[in-house]
């Protein structure tokens, strides 16, 4: 990808886009990793004496306003963060907004509208691109967790602009990608969360990569009884039994390790935390859902990760909302950041996990990405990525 430092942007109007898709509570942002994660190339382009136009989604509002989705909220959190005002523009697109983005003074801040307030952002329509892309002088894609989209702003954009990757992109990029072309060894990939079906192109790509993976959440859930475990009330994919045995076949074929749950944390529901207890897989009974992995499967884990040069995680070993159902996250957490490996953390509810027991800074690299992330380290070429390429 074109550099950001091979872009002259002294003087310039830089049309850069971020992603800002952060969640709300009450109109404030919950969650700052995204926005501080774009900080770099912010304040970089600021420091060169550009007037930097930054441009978001945030959330799914279909190609129509809607105050629920407004970008607004982080503006006021940009500026914060900053100490700087942040020019808030009501829309993307339009004549009103080249009035207004003509009007910034040179070396200002400004955040436009939600882009997905108009349809033809996900349509990667030309004419709309166009119209962004009179805003500015240059552009600068920033916004890694929206690279797997063919979206007008990070796609179409590119080719009516001189264009560059900014810093996060490009970290993003290197860091995970780096994961597949030239991991040290060991290698460990620990994968939890829900669903095998969104996850199976990118265990087939690590599987060729790693020493070991470990499977936890409820996907191991799927696994075990795929297996032919009886797992009783716990969540699971039926549908998916097939492929959790090919990727078992698979690991075997490529001399993988694959550590599945020994024993697990079980309750008749999520709810019922205070009388979970803990049993061996095949010992499951009654209405037992599991909802967390077992000390000894966490044993099993710490020795896997304890000659690891390499550990990736994407996905929570258990159901983390819940204090009863959260110490095999835990307890991975505090091991990977004690470790002297390469700790990677891919996937948002990952991320957000690791944010909410404060342990944000602990780590090697936490990645902004969920759906990029996946797909990047499915081995897929990523739209953004392909678009600022030479
Ligand atoms: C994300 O949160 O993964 C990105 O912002 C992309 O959002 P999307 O899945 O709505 O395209």
């Amino acid at each position: 990808m074109k550099s950001l430092k091979s872009l002259n942007v002294q003087g310039k109007r830089v049309l850069c886009r971020v992603d800002f898709n952060v969640p709300l509570k009450d109109g404030k942002v919950t969650d700052t990793l995204r926005i501080e994660a774009a900080l770099p190339t912010v304040k970089h382009l600021l420091k060169e004496g550009a007037t930097v136009i930054l441009m978001s989604h945030l959330g799914r509002p279909d190609g129509e306003p809607n105050p629920q989705y407004s970008l607004e909220p982080v503006a006021i959190e940009l500026s914060r963060l900053l100490n700087k005002g942040v020019v808030f523009i009501h829309d993307c697109v339009g004549v009103d907004v080249q009035d207004r983005v003509a009007k910034l003074e040179p070396g200002a801040l400004a955040l436009l509208e939600n882009l997905r307030y108009h349809a033809e952002e996900e349509t990667n329509d030309a004419d709309f691109a166009r119209q962004l892309a009179s805003l500015g002088d240059v552009y600068v894609n920033d916004a890694f967790a929206v690279a797997h989209r063919a979206h007008a702003s990070v796609a179409a954009i590119t080719e009516l602009l001189p264009s560059a990757a900014g810093f996060l992109l490009e970290s993003e990029v290197d860091t995970l990608g780096g994961l597949l072309k030239r991991p040290k060894q060991p290698f460990v990939a620990v994968i939890g969360g829900a669903k095998i079906s969104d996850k199976i192109s990118f265990l087939n790509n690590l599987v060729k990569k790693t020493d070991t993976i470990v499977i936890g959440g409820a996907m191991a859930n799927t696994f075990l009884a795929a297996l032919g475990h009886d797992m009783r009330k716990s969540i699971q994919e039926k549908s998916a039994y097939k492929e959790a045995l090919k990727f078992l076949a698979e690991a075997r074929h490529h001399e993988v390790e694959v550590i599945l749950p020994v024993d697990v944390v079980v309750a008749d529901s999520p709810d019922d935390g205070a009388k979970s207890r803990v049993v061996t897989v095949g010992q499951l009974a009654g209405g037992d859902m599991a909802l967390d992995l077992g000390l000894a499967t966490s044993t099993l884990i710490a020795e896997a990760l304890h000659s690891a040069e390499t550990i990736f995680w994407n996905g929570t070993l258990g159901l983390t909302e819940e204090k009863a159902f959260a110490k095999a996250s835990h307890d991975l957490a505090k091991r990977m950041t004690k470790s002297k490996a390469l700790t990677v953390i891919g996937g948002g509810d990952t991320a957000g996990y690791i944010d909410s027991i404060g342990m944000r800074n602990d780590f090697g690299f936490i990645s902004t990405g969920g759906g990029a992330a996946l797909e990047l380290l499915a081995g897929k070429k990523l739209p953004a990525v392909k678009a600022l390429e030479d």
